[in-house]
């Protein structure tokens, strides 16, 4: 049964962005370097087949529209964390020397506008699907605002067939109050595939308590109790288990020394379950609302190369500072680190805010 979701002037077709397309082959330029390999400079980067990092400073739509050049089924694993609909559009304060100024990290106002809010998210997703490989995942997050929409424009883009799992992350240290339900203590990630091979790293997580289990095996492809000399069933004892979809995991806490002050990090341990599960040492993970650059800080530590971009100046600033603190304190225990490129269009605003030495500045960043 075809069952689609239909909102006021949803759009299909992508006729109008075929336009769009002819002229991004050049439209993203890099405008910074970065590599710790002393062996490799700046001209070594630039004329090497060596892969580097990307991180896109732009509207993702306009991203993925620069991508489908070189990167149709390319990408093994894409992680979004998008706006919600919640409404709120998420202030910061920013402390540089000793000025303070407020602004906002990213909007998710929407004026109640749900339509666009589901237009904004079903381009993407037709354009995640075209750059996803063939044994690729993709991860969408969201909550109670929209999950339930998203669903059904992932059944309509992916197939209901290709849906693998509802990941509920619970976190259990965020107040939230609710007089007249109950507190809202989960998000939602849902999982897809783009075809029925695929990618999938099984994760055993240790037991609460170990337990002693009836050992078992294969006979004749029957699962049976395995039995000694006696004929007496067998115990072992386990302290693991299958890793199954309802995942505890705190909120980021401030006091945590990861904490970059964005609003809405998502904590590391979520992403490094990700990663693990759908995708392999070497292979392409990209998230394409990084906020304060998560994924790409596990993708990296996990030594998978990686897309992230972001619309955000400040998520931008953060990713790079991430990135780059990392870098130099791994930089002795490493022999190669892929070079990573940050690339925009390079409007009057961008020109100005790049030679401000914005990304250089030495910013405190937090959540208002
Ligand atoms: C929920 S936050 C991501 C947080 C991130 N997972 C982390 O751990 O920090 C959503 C991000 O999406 C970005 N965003 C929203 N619309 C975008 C667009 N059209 N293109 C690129 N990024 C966008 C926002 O700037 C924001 O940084």
């Amino acid at each position: 049964m075809d069952i689609k979701l239909i909102w006021e002037n949803k759009k299909e077709n992508l006729s109008k962005w075929e336009d769009l397309e002819k002229y991004h082959p050049d439209f993203f330029k890099s405008f910074e370097h970065h590599s710790f390999n002393s062996n490799l400079d700046y001209k070594t980067i630039n004329n090497s087949k060596l892969w580097r990092n990307k991180l896109f400073w732009g509207d993702n739509l306009e991203v993925l529209l620069f991508l489908l050049n070189n990167f149709k089924d390319k990408i093994d694993l894409i992680y979004i964390d998008p706006p919600f609909f919640s409404g709120t559009n998420y202030q910061i304060k920013i402390k540089e020397s000793d000025n303070f100024y407020d602004s906002i990290a990213y909007y998710d106002y929407w004026n109640r506008d749900l339509s666009s809010y589901l237009q904004m998210l079903y381009d993407r997703i037709i354009l995640f699907k075209k750059i996803l490989s063939k044994t690729g995942l993709i991860f969408i997050h969201s909550d109670w605002h929209a999950s339930h929409y998203i669903r059904l424009i992932l059944d309509e883009i992916f197939g209901e067939k290709r849906f693998i799992n509802n990941i509920i992350w619970y976190y259990y240290n965020k107040y939230s109050a609710g007089k007249k339900n109950l507190p809202r203590a989960h998000d939602t990630i849902l999982v897809y595939s783009k075809s029925n091979k695929y990618t999938f790293n099984q994760i055993r997580i240790p037991r609460e308590k170990p337990r002693k289990q009836l050992k078992r095996e294969m006979v004749n492809g029957v699962l049976k109790n395995t039995k000694d000399e006696n004929g007496h069933v067998i115990y072992r004892i386990v302290t693991d288990k299958k890793m199954d979809d309802v995942w505890r995991i705190p909120c980021m806490q401030p006091a945590s020394k990861e904490w970059t002050g964005f609003p809405t990090q998502k904590h590391h341990d979520l992403l490094e379950r990700i990663i693990k599960i759908g995708s392999n040492e070497g292979d392409l993970v990209a998230d394409f609302f990084c906020g304060s650059g998560t994924s790409m800080l596990m993708a990296e530590k996990l030594k998978r190369r990686w897309i992230g971009s972001d619309i955000s100046e400040y998520s931008i600033y953060l990713t790079r500072k991430r990135l780059l603190n990392y870098r130099k304190n791994i930089i002795d225990q490493v022999k190669k680190i892929n070079p990573i490129e940050i690339y925009t269009h390079f409007d009057e605003q961008k020109k100005n805010l790049i030679s401000s030495g914005f990304f250089e500045k030495d910013l405190k960043i937090k959540r208002k």
